[in-house]
C-alpha cells in the first residue's frame, strides 16, 4: 500500500489519470472527500505547498508537486521522477522598459516565494527589502509597493497584461514525482514499479 499525497486542482487530476491510464481503473475523489482508498493505493488532497510537508513526515510515501515549490520549501525528500508537466518558471518581472540593476542600494521586491527570493539576493550579496504576498503579485510593481516581482510565468500573458516583462530567470520549473527517504527503503519495489510504469507513460 502506497500513500500518495496530490496537490489540489489540475495537478491531482492530471496525475490520477496517469494512475487510470497505468492500472486500467477509475481513480476519482468523491465530491469533499480528501482520501481515496483504493486495494493498493491512499491517495491525500492537499494544498500544493503542503504536499512535501506529507511527504516529509511520511504522511505519505510518495507525492507529485512543482519544483518551484520544493526549492521553496527546502524540504529533504526524494526528487524520483521530472513529469514535464507544469512547466514554468520562476522570473524577476519590472515595468515594461526597465532594467535590472542590482548595484541600486534598497531594491523592494515583492512575492509569495521569499526563501527562493532571499537565496537569488544573497548569493549576489544584495540587500534586497523582500515583501511577501500571497497573490496577485503583477500589481505591487504598479502601485508602488516595489520595485520589482519574483514570481511564476507560465505562459507571460498575466505579466503582459499587466505592463511587466520579465528581465531574469531564476529557475524552471514542472512537477516531480518525490519520495519520502524512508519509505523509498521500505517500499523500494513498489516505489519503483510506480516510477517505471510512470516514466514508460510520460516519454
Ligand atoms: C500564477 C502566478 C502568475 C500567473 C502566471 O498565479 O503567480 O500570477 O500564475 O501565469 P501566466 O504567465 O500564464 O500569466 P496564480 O494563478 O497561481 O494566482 P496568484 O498569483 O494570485 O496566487
Amino acid at each position: 500500500m502506497l500513500t500518495v499525497a496530490l496537490p489540489k486542482g489540475r495537478i491531482a487530476e492530471e496525475t490520477l489519470e496517469i494512475f487510470t491510464s497505468i492500472f486500467g481503473e477509475e481513480f476519482k475523489f468523491d465530491d469533499r472527500k480528501l482520501i481515496l482508498q483504493t486495494p493498493n493505493f491512499k491517495f491525500l488532497l492537499v494544498r500544493n505547498q503542503d504536499v512535501a510537508t506529507y511527504v516529509f513526515h511520511q504522511a505519505a510515501d510518495i507525492g507529485v508537486v512543482g519544483l518551484d515549490t520544493l526549492e521553496e520549501e527546502g524540504l529533504d525528500v526524494i526528487r524520483l521522477l521530472d513529469l514535464k508537466r507544469g512547466v514554468c518558471r520562476v522570473a524577476i518581472g519590472m515595468r515594461k522598459g526597465e532594467k535590472l540593476d542590482l548595484s541600486k542600494p534598497e531594491l523592494k521586491v515583492a512575492t509569495k516565494m521569499i526563501n527562493i527570493t532571499k537565496r537569488y539576493f544573497a548569493e549576489r550579496a544584495v540587500a534586497a527589502d523582500i515583501i511577501k504576498l500571497y497573490g496577485s503579485i503583477e500589481l505591487a510593481p504598479l502601485v508602488g509597493l516595489a520595485d520589482m516581482i519574483v514570481d511564476i510565468v507560465e505562459t507571460g500573458s498575466t505579466m503582459e497584461q499587466n505592463g511587466l516583462e520579465v528581465v531574469e530567470t531564476i529557475m524552471s520549473s514542472s512537477t516531480y514525482l518525490i519520495a519520502n527517504k524512508n519509505s523509498y527503503f521500505e517500499k523500494k519495489s513498489e516505489i519503483l514499479d510506480i516510477f517505471e510504469k510512470i516514466s514508460s507513460l510520460i516519454e
